[in-house]
């Protein structure tokens, strides 16, 4: 394994290289392409100044004698090509030959005929054409001295660009990626921050690049969720430890009292036992419907239930605690209401719910059940005018043994299950549960289902 840092530099390299000797290769291939049109037609036009040359030297001349000849192979010479006559069958009789064999100075072209394309046009003398000139040129497109110099100096050019993206690509593949590479250098370090539980001294991430930028945001907010946890676990802790102290403090005291004969086991002392024992069975009983909850699926047993009678009968098994308190109850229930689900489901919600408005309501104070159904959606809702949830800890309140320090501060018991297992039994059931509440106004629970049959 390598780093990224070096990856990327390797890959800056690679790719400056590459795009380097991509545009050498496609300049050197247009030239000889497009340039070869070009060149062609060229030659062409000289060629028949050639021949006109000769045409010219010929009709001044009557013919040409040697001197004429002399000429016409300076002129060759000077023009960097071949002229050959051929007479009438085809046959040479006569070559200027290649200019090196008439200046060795001239590297440019090859001595022997094999290295020349040869292009014939008709000479005329006298409106009669008396043999033929080949004028020859190098079959290399791209020949001449210049020509080649041309070619020559933009290789070069672009050798140094190679050389040069080269160095700069060395030079700037570590800065630039280690200027890339920052964000996700100190995400790395967040990440590392989160494994040591050090949640709350994550790195600020600075990027403009979005996925990083979002990727910083996730790993935040992923923080600040294992943060939360890491509360509720220290706060359940607490919580369960103080549930079960109490209770068998109280369990204790009295048995001690009853064994040293201080006390006499009668109804009242018992039914306090009694009491307590309840408390710590429904802790314990929360706390293994709890695990149900967050394991496997949860096994619903479906059937046709009168969500209307049922919560009459809800309420009425609840009257006498709310009667107790003085609680003022109101109720607005459509009839025959009907809904396919889990009836015993059905009931641990809204007995959670209720008990939830009884429990964090004041004495004298109210509240509101209704049930009604809006086209295809029914709709529970509970509201009281207890003490309300602070802003802060609405969005927390489903999460287990959350209790907002309202609660706790009131000494009102419970664990912070209940709605846990609530908003679990209504989501397992398509259900959506939601919660509204204003600090000493109130608190209203509602809970929405997608009416089935
Ligand atoms: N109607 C309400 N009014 C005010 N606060 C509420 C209300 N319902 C819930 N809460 C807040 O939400 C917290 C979580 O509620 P939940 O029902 O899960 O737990 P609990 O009532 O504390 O314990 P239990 O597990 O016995 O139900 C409560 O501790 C309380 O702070
Ligand atoms: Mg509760």
């Amino acid at each position: 394994m390598t780093g990224i840092n070096r990856q990327l530099g390797r890959y800056f390299i690679i790719v400056a290289l590459l795009s380097v000797g991509f545009i050498t290769l496609v300049a050197n291939i247009s030239i000889n392409l497009f340039f070869s049109n070009y060149i062609k037609e060229t030659r062409s036009k000289d060629d028949l100044k050639v021949v006109h040359y000769v045409e010219q030297l010929y009709s001044d001349n009557s013919g040409l004698d040697p001197q004429a000849l002399m000429i016409i192979m300076h002129y060759a010479y000077s023009e960097s090509v071949t002229v050959r006559f051929r007479d009438m069958q085809g046959n040479i009789i006569w070559s200027s030959g290649t200019p090196e064999t008439m200046h060795d100075t001239t590297r440019d072209y090859e001595a022997d005929d094999s290295s020349l394309a040869f292009q014939g046009y008709p000479l005329h003398y006298k409106d009669k054409k008396i043999a033929t000139i080949d004028v020859g040129r190098p079959k290399s497109i791209i020949s001449s001295l210049e020509d080649k110099q041309f070619l020559r100096t933009i290789n070069s050019v672009f050798a140094s660009a190679f050389l040069f993206s080269l160095v700069l690509a060395i030079l700037y593949s570590s800065r630039i990626s280690k200027r890339f590479l920052k964000p996700i250098y100190q995400i790395k370090e967040n990440a590392k921050l989160i494994e040591d539980g050090k949640y709350k001294k994550l790195n600020n991430v600075e990027t403009n690049t979005y996925e990083l930028h979002d990727l910083s945001i996730s790993v935040k907010e992923l923080a600040d969720r294992l943060d939360d946890q890491d509360t509720l676990r220290k706060r359940m802790t607490a919580d369960i430890a103080h549930e079960l102290r109490t209770p068998l403090s109280i369990l204790q005291s009295h048995i001690e009292a009853f064994m040293d004969g201080v006390w006499e086991p009668d109804i009242e002392k018992l039914s306090v036992l009694h009491n307590e024992i309840t408390r710590l069975t429904k802790l314990i009983k929360e706390l293994s419907d709890l695990s149900v909850i967050e394991g496997d699926e949860i096994e619903l047993n479906k059937s046709e239930i009168n969500l209307s009678i049922l919560l009459h009968e809800l309420i009425d098994s609840f009257e006498p605690i709310f009667i107790g308190k003085n609680i003022h109850l109101h109720k607005k229930i459509q009839d025959d209401i009907r809904f396919f689900g889990d009836e015993e489901y059905m009931k641990r919600i809204i007995i959670n719910i209720f008990s939830n408005a009884c429990k964090y309501t004041n004495d004298d104070g109210d509240v509101k059940v209704t049930l009604e159904q809006l086209n295809d959606t029914l709709i529970l809702t509970v509201e009281d005018s207890g003490i309300g949830i602070p802003k802060e800890d609405i969005r927390h309140v489903f999460e287990r043994f959350y209790r907002s320090d309202l609660s706790r501060n009131r000494g009102t018991g419970g664990t912070g299950i209940g709605l846990t297992i609530t908003r679990a039994l209504v989501e397992a059931q398509n259900g959506k549960i939601r919660i509204e509440s204003e600090v000493s106004k109130g608190t209203k629970v509602i809970i929405e289902f997608v009416h089935e049959i």
